[in-house]
C-alpha cells in the first residue's frame, strides 16, 4: 500500500500539474487511511526522527530556562501527518516536552491517536522524560485559534505541509506561515524541512517572516536526497 504514497511523493517533487490538489484535505484523507493493519504505523515523507534529532535538540535546549522546576519546552508540529516526527520526540527526546501534532486530516489525527493509546498489535507510546506529554488535534494550519495560543511554542516544525499548502497558492502558505509565527515564542523557532531549493523557498519565507532572521540548511544525503531545513528565529 506504500506504492501510491510513493507516487504521490515523486509528484509533488516534480511539481505536477495537478498538484494543486494537495491542498484538498479528501485527498489527504484517502491518502492517510490507506495504511492497512499490518502496513508500519507511521509513514514519513522525506525522513524521520532519527534524521533531523541532531538538529532539533539544541534549538530545543537554546536560551529556554531549564531544571526540575521548569515547565516542559511546547512544539508544535503543522500538518504532522502521521509521521514519527512527534512520537520521536515524546519517547525519545532527553528534554521533558508537551507535542502537540495538528493536521487537517481527521484520519491522519485518529491513526496517531490510536498508535499514542495503544491497540491491537500497538503497545503504545511512552515519553523518554516522564514530564512529556503528547497529543494530536485536527486543525487547519492556516487558523490555528485559539488551540494554539500567541507566542506559546517554543519549537514549531513544519515538515512538507508548506509543500502542500503552496499547491494550492502562495495565499494560503503566507497564511500558514503567518500562524505559525504568531504561535511561535518570542526566542522560539519554526522550522521547516523540505526538498525544496533555497532559490525558491528563502524569498518567500522572507517575505513573511518581517524582522525574523532566515537560513536554509542542507540535511542529508539521505537514502540518496539532499533536503534543507529552514530555520526562522529572531534575529541575533
Ligand atoms: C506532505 S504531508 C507531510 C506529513 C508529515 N508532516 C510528514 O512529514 O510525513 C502534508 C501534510 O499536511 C497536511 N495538511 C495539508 N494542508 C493542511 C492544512 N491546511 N492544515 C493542516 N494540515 C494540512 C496533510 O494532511 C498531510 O498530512
Amino acid at each position: 500500500m506504500a506504492l501510491p504514497r510513493r507516487l504521490l511523493h515523486e509528484v509533488t517533487r516534480a511539481k505536477c500539474s495537478w498538484a494543486g490538489s494537495l491542498a484538498d484535505p479528501n485527498l489527504w484523507d484517502r491518502l492517510h487511511a490507506q495504511a492497512l493493519p499490518g502496513s508500519p504505523p507511521n509513514f514519513d515523507w522525506f525522513f524521520g526522527y532519527e534524521e533531523v534529532q541532531g538538529l532539533l535538540l539544541p534549538l530545543l535546549q537554546k536560551g529556554v530556562p531549564q531544571g526540575p522546576a521548569a515547565p516542559p519546552l511546547r512544539v508544535l508540529d503543522v500538518g504532522c501527518g502521521t509521521s514519527d516526527l512527534c512520537p520521536g520526540l515524546y519517547t525519545k527526546c532527553p528534554l521533558p516536552l508537551n507535542v502537540l501534532g495538528v493536521d487537517f486530516s481527521p484520519v491522519a489525527v485518529s491513526r496517531m491517536k490510536y498508535l499514542l493509546e495503544g491497540h491491537g498489535d500497538y503497545p503504545g507510546l511512552h515519553p523518554r522524560h516522564p514530564a512529556s506529554c503528547l497529543r494530536f488535534l485536527q486543525a487547519d494550519a492556516r487558523n490555528l485559534g485559539a488551540l494554539c495560543p500567541s507566542g506559546s511554542f517554543q519549537l514549531v516544525l513544519d515538515k512538507g505541509t508548506w509543500d502542500a499548502v503552496a499547491r494550492g497558492g502562495q495565499a494560503g502558505a503566507q497564511q500558514m506561515l503567518s500562524e505559525c509565527l504568531r504561535v511561535l515564542a518570542p526566542q522560539g523557532t519554526l522550522v521547516q524541512f523540505s526538498d525544496e531549493d533555497p532559490d525558491v523557498r528563502l524569498p518567500c519565507l522572507e517575505q513573511g517572516a518581517g524582522s525574523r532572521s532566515v537560513t536554509a540548511h542542507e540535511l542529508g544525503p539521505f537514502r540518496g536526497i539532499s533536503y534543507f531545513a529552514y530555520l526562522v528565529q529572531a534575529a541575533q
